[in-house]
């Protein structure tokens, strides 16, 4: 998600550096960028020079220390608090005081992020959605301590990026994944259970419920790692059993079978 994040705040005019700890990942990410933008080329809704402009406000980077003079910082790492909490800790050093540390955790608490920073009236939740170029939502988390200021700031440039800021406390997997990951984990649990086949799960809220992707691709598409990683923040955050992630899907991420980005997960993928 990081690469579509860096393409429309690039998009929108932001000089973007974008770090990542391989340089194999961020051409990756760069060749996602560049692919999503050749469709607007290719449905003539940016011209090749536009698009050369928007890719070259992108610098990709590996050392951290690159990010000592950013204004804003959105973090996009693994949905792991241990990780997230190291990141936090280092943009703490690094960045000026004034700087807004926002995350794009899909589900991780942004009061005990915040509370690992000096700054926790600046650390706040951007969450965004996949595609993050095509889907128009930004779920805005506020943690205990997060400002007004911070708040304004990330509704506006969130409004700068084309999307709608719509604002939530701070409560385990938010509202977008409170309720999105139980149906897809319900989904699973459908399948593991052979009420009906994973075509016909998915059909079915295709075509009963207008999905534009069934619960099955969908999981796929997120990557079923994260799906298990919000689950388990569901599950323990509020220890309630309806919330158990599905036996198949523990069992699926345990044979690294975690969607598209490893090319099998319900369905198989080129
Ligand atoms: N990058 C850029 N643009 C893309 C794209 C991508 N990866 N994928 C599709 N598009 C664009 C296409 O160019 C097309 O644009 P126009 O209509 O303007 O011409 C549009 O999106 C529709 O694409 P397609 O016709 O090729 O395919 P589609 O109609 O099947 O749509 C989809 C693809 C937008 C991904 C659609 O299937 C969809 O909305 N799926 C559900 C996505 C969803 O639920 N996302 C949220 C996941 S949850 C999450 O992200 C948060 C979390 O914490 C887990």
């Amino acid at each position: 998600m990081g690469a579509g994040i860096a393409q429309v705040a690039a998009r929108a005019g932001y000089t973007v550096i974008m770090r990542d700890v391989k340089d194999e990942f961020l051409k990756r990410g760069l060749a996602t960028v560049d692919k999503s933008l050749q469709r607007d080329v290719d449905k003539e809704r940016l011209t090749a020079a536009e698009k050369q402009c928007v890719v070259e406000r992108i610098k990709p980077v590996t050392e951290m220390d690159a990010l000592r003079d950013a204004s804003f910082v959105v973090e996009a790492v693994n949905e792991d608090l241990n990780v997230k909490t190291e990141v936090f800790k280092a943009l703490d050093e690094i960045t000026s005081r004034e700087t807004i540390l926002a995350s794009n955790t899909s589900s991780i608490s942004i009061t005990r992020l915040a509370a690992t920073t000096r700054r926790p009236d600046k650390v706040i939740g951007m969450h965004f959605m996949n595609p993050v170029p095509v889907m128009k939502l930004v779920e805005v988390i506020r943690g205990l301590a997060t400002s007004d200021e911070t708040y304004e700031r990330v509704r506006e440039l969130s409004e700068k990026l084309g999307k709608t800021a719509l604002d939530c406390q701070d409560s385990p997997g938010f509202v977008s994944n409170r309720v999105l990951m139980p149906m897809i984990n319900e989904a699973i649990f459908c399948l593991m259970e052979g009420v009906a086949t994973r075509d016909n799960i998915d059909e079915v809220m295709k075509l009963g419920m207008n999905h534009p992707m069934g619960p099955l691709t969908l999981a796929d598409f997120i990557g079923l790692d994260v799906c298990l990683a919000i689950m388990e923040v569901l599950y323990n955050g509020y220890n309630d059993s309806k919330y158990r992630p599905c036996p198949l899907l523990k069992k699926m991420v345990a044979a690294k079978k975690l969607g598209r980005k490893t090319g099998e997960g319900f369905f198989k993928y080129n």
